[in-house]
């Protein structure tokens, strides 16, 4: 039996020898890298925004991204955002139609336009999380404008779904963000 392992065991740890080394050459940059994060308040920020939303990103990458305005950078959040919108009126449709099947297409838009609605419920939503605050914008731009903000907040669940390849992880996450205090307004009508 050990004889038979043996080149099997060896064919396992080849790979792993060449990992080893490409990954410990690579830690070094990495950990360069994450000293600089952990050091700058928008790291900080990026951490209690995690801790918030109740999701850990596997790729911080993709919320510094969603936290990220146009104004400030090429690699922006508007795709996110863009995604993050149809997270969320797929995920109150969801909700809506699963509690009553006969709901009208009336009440359904109806409240799609109130749940994604700038100037309500999303950026309550997104003032609540403090992204005015978190959002990079350019100098010259007001990161508490309630567009800005509602971009951030729904860039939030694109990145969500986009790190954990899953849409329902990003639903899950925006019923937990809107329905806290602050955003039962909608939610009581579901
Ligand atoms: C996220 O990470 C923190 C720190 O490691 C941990 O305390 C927390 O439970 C994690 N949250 C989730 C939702 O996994």
């Amino acid at each position: 039996m050990v004889t038979t392992q043996h080149p099997f065991t060896l064919l396992l740890l080849l790979p792993l020898a060449v990992i080893g080394i490409f990954s410990s050459s690579s830690q070094v940059s990495a950990t360069n890298v994450r000293i600089e994060q952990f050091s700058s308040p928008f790291s900080t920020d990026l951490a209690t925004l995690q801790s918030q939303i109740g999701y850990n990103f596997t790729n911080i990458n993709l919320l510094r991204r969603a936290m990220t305005h146009a104004s400030f950078s090429q690699e922006n959040n508007k795709a996110l955002s863009i995604f993050g919108s149809h997270l969320i009126e797929t995920s109150v449709s969801l909700h809506l139609l699963s509690k009553d099947i006969d709901t009208s297409s009336k009440a359904l838009t109806r409240l799609i336009a109130e749940v994604s609605s700038v100037d309500s419920s999303c950026a309550l939503d997104g003032n609540r999380l403090g992204l005015e605050r978190v959002i990079r914008v350019s100098p010259k731009t007001d990161a508490s404008n309630s567009a800005i903000v509602c971009g951030g907040f729904r860039a939030i669940f694109g990145a969500v779904a986009v790190d954990s390849g899953l849409v329902d992880e990003a639903m899950k996450v925006f019923w937990r963000v809107h329905g806290g205090p602050g955003g039962r307004l909608v939610v009581s009508m579901l």
